[in-house]
């Protein structure tokens, strides 16, 4: 039985696959495209929102740290996505390339796991966005009902009617095509950038140096509370839990790691795109080095425009501006929020419906949803039925602790790929790389050693949560994908029909 568990798909067989042309996807995406595409999904909620709840309740200035120690996780674990995704370019990123190196079981995992990840992320962008629509909305005198706006309600109801709304569209445009979305993006994306440089330039005229004093705020201990919510490594050594100081740091980058979510997302478009070998590693290395140098650049602004205590957890961006007397740029800096979330949505989605689609290709989910429309070439399918549940799922759910999940989600798909790199190198040292980590194992190796150390560095209930969803996840492999999975099939009989 294990050694089915354990079968491999062959590299070979992942990329045929991809060229059937009942389940092709159109090849079309450049390395241009692909930065855009990565910057289009990297820069959101993390910076817009995250930046300035971080820093009032973890970090302080410091805040600007927690981003450099985020993003060197991702570094590490961008250098072992670009070998993977450039000697794989088929859909479904972690997925598929687990699938080809650790096995059937890790593999389910691991897109089970990618699911949750762009899903809830997804779902908590949305929610994010239709904050900044409610703002401007304020601002232009018009109220939404409370009930329909995601606060609570009078009576207990509250669904968010701009976030579902925002979904479902985004869905129907990405069943039309990725072609007609990726132009889309581009503009949405110099937007986004021209927002992001305006706080950094505007901004840096108002900074007051005594704002940075303390840089790093001495440790705090936290009151006595639910300790489930403590950091996981705190509760392992039985220290007191604490916020601010050196662990406030990691505290910090273990959230804001969800600024830095999606240039994963790149890797899932492998099989769009015109040249893979080359543009992919070019794609996903560029905008993570474009991204982590704003996010360092915008987070020492904004703490330096105001002190971190006086900081805004909703739109600390804008209201950053506001306290120093420039509503104008305020206005500004919500539209282009809300306008750049807009792609970090759709990107979140695709990636989503990406995964689920490689998944029951393969044969693990049902078959109907891998056939492609045959008028636009997309997976229309799991589209629509991810589409509508994250729309009801953002309309009914607060963000917080989704973005928790989201995290450890992620960073454990990072520790799945570090590994499977080493295992790949091992098990089949003939394929073509065309990009190659540096200093296997030992890049691998601290790669999953920074991943577990953020994922240690969430709460113990985002733990548990995590466990359940997975053990959900076991349970669906062994009801369904483990005697319906193609590889499977064909091992048993050659013959068999695959549709
Ligand atoms: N990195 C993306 C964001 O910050 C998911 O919204």
């Amino acid at each position: 039985m294990s050694s089915t568990l354990f079968r491999t798909k062959k590299v070979e067989q992942s990329i045929r696959d991809t060229e059937e042309p009942e389940h092709a996807l159109k090849k079309s995406l450049s390395a241009l495209d692909l930065t855009v595409f990565g910057v289009g999904v990297i820069i959101g909620t993390g910076i817009f929102v995250l930046t300035g709840t971080v820093a009032k309740n973890n970090a302080g200035p410091a805040v600007a740290l927690a981003f450099v120690v985020a993003g060197v996780v991702c570094a590490l674990a961008a250098l072992c996505y670009a070998e993977f995704a450039s000697t794989v370019p088929v859909a479904g990123s972690a997925y598929t390339f687990s699938y080809a190196s650790l096995g059937e079981l890790p593999a389910w995992i691991i897109g089970w796991d990618l699911v949750l990840e762009f899903a809830l992320g997804t779902a908590v962008v949305a929610v994010g966005w239709s904050g900044y629509i409610d703002s401007l909305l304020d601002n232009a005198g018009w109220h939404l009902p409370e009930a329909l706006s995601g606060r609570d309600g009078a009576d207990g109801f509250g669904f968010d009617i701009l976030a579902a709304a925002l979904v479902l569209v985004l869905t129907a445009i990405l069943v039309l095509g990725t072609k007609l979305s990726a132009r889309v993006t581009s503009i949405v994306v110099a937007i986004k950038v021209i927002v992001v440089l305006t706080v950094i330039v505007a901004g840096a005229f108002f900074v007051k140096s005594g704002n940075y004093d303390p840089f790093i705020p001495k440790a705090q201990d936290v009151p006595a509370g639910d300790s489930l919510q403590a950091p996981l490594i705190q509760l392992m050594f039985g220290w007191a839990p604490s916020n601010f100081g050196v662990m406030g740091i990691f505290t910090a980058a273990s959230v804001v790691f969800f600024a830095f979510i999606g240039f994963d997302v790149v890797a899932t478009a492998a099989e769009e795109t015109k040249n893979p070998q080359r543009d992919m590693p070019r794609g996903i290395i560029g905008s993570l080095i474009i991204c982590t140098t704003l996010y360092v650049l915008v987070s020492i602004v904004v703490t330096g425009m105001q002190h971190y205590t006086d900081l805004s957890v909703t739109a600390p961006l804008a209201d950053a501006f506001k306290a120093t007397g420039h509503p104008w740029f305020a206005g500004f800096i919500s539209f282009g929020a809300a306008v750049g979330l807009t792609t970090v949505c759709m990107i979140l989605l695709l990636g989503q419906t990406r995964v689920f689609f490689a998944m029951s290709r393969d044969g693990l989910l049902p078959r109907f949803f891998s056939h492609v429309h045959p008028r636009f070439r997309t997976p229309h399918r799991p589209t629509i039925l991810l589409g509508v549940i994250i729309a009801i799922v953002a309309g009914f759910t607060p963000l917080s602790e989704l973005a928790e999940l989201v995290n450890i989600g992620t960073l454990f798909a990072f520790v799945v790929v570090a590994i499977g790199v080493v295992i790949l190198r091992k098990s089949r040292p003939d394929l073509p790389r065309s990009f190659r980590t540096p200093w296997v194992p030992f890049i691998p190796i601290v790669s999953v050693l920074a991943s577990l150390w953020l994922m240690l560095n969430l709460p113990a209930e985002t733990w548990l949560r995590f466990a359940l969803w997975m053990a959900l996840g076991f349970l669906v492999y062994f009801a369904y994908g483990r005697s319906h999975s193609l590889l499977g099939r064909q091992e048993e009989a050659p013959k068999v029909d695959t549709n």
